[in-house]
């Protein structure tokens, strides 16, 4: 225990399209930073396939998941896209801008990458909300302590 673990945040599941290489990592750094515009910022590390392809798009996807979707976290929070389609056995369908979109997701928020920010190893992507759907009215999966909560 410490005290930066205390920081909680939904995890979610971050897409992206880079002419047809489509791709998804789980993020659990992300947060609301304006009202007005409407923006959210991830952050995502150097080392990361997924920072090789936002550095390059226009637009990010954020599928936040569900209480009881642990599994897919695991599944775009441990394997790299690199060499793997992480999407194989997933159920998703294109958005209008050509971002995945996992069925059963809570909730989506479509976004235009407005700027970027060097943070140490991470780099803070920001996002405009240009599109955001409430498909559920369960609880997210949270992450916190380090960890992922199941259940909570
Ligand atoms: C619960 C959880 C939360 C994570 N949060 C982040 C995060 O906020 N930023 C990040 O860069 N990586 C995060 N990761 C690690 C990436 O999801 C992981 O390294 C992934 O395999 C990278 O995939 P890629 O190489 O296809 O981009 C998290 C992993 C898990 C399991």
């Amino acid at each position: 225990m410490d005290a930066i673990g205390k920081l909680y945040s939904s995890v979610v599941v971050v897409t992206m399209n880079y002419n047809n290489t489509i791709n998804g990592i789980t993020v659990a750094w992300i947060t609301r930073v304006s009202i007005n515009p409407k923006l959210i910022a991830i952050s995502i590390g150097k080392t990361r396939f997924s920072h090789e392809l936002l550095n390059k798009s226009k637009y990010f996807g954020v599928c936040v998941l569900k209480k009881n979707q642990k599994n897919i976290a695991e599944l775009f929070g441990t394997r790299s896209g690199k060499n793997y389609n992480k999407f194989e056995n997933v159920d998703f369908i294109f958005s209008e801008r050509n971002l995945p979109i996992i069925k059963n997701s809570l909730a989506y928020i479509e976004c235009e990458i407005i700027d970027s920010f060097d943070a140490g190893d991470h780099t803070l992507f920001v996002g405009k909300v240009l599109e955001e759907k409430l498909f559920d009215d369960d609880s997210p999966l949270l992450f916190g302590d380090h960890r992922i909560l199941e259940g909570k």
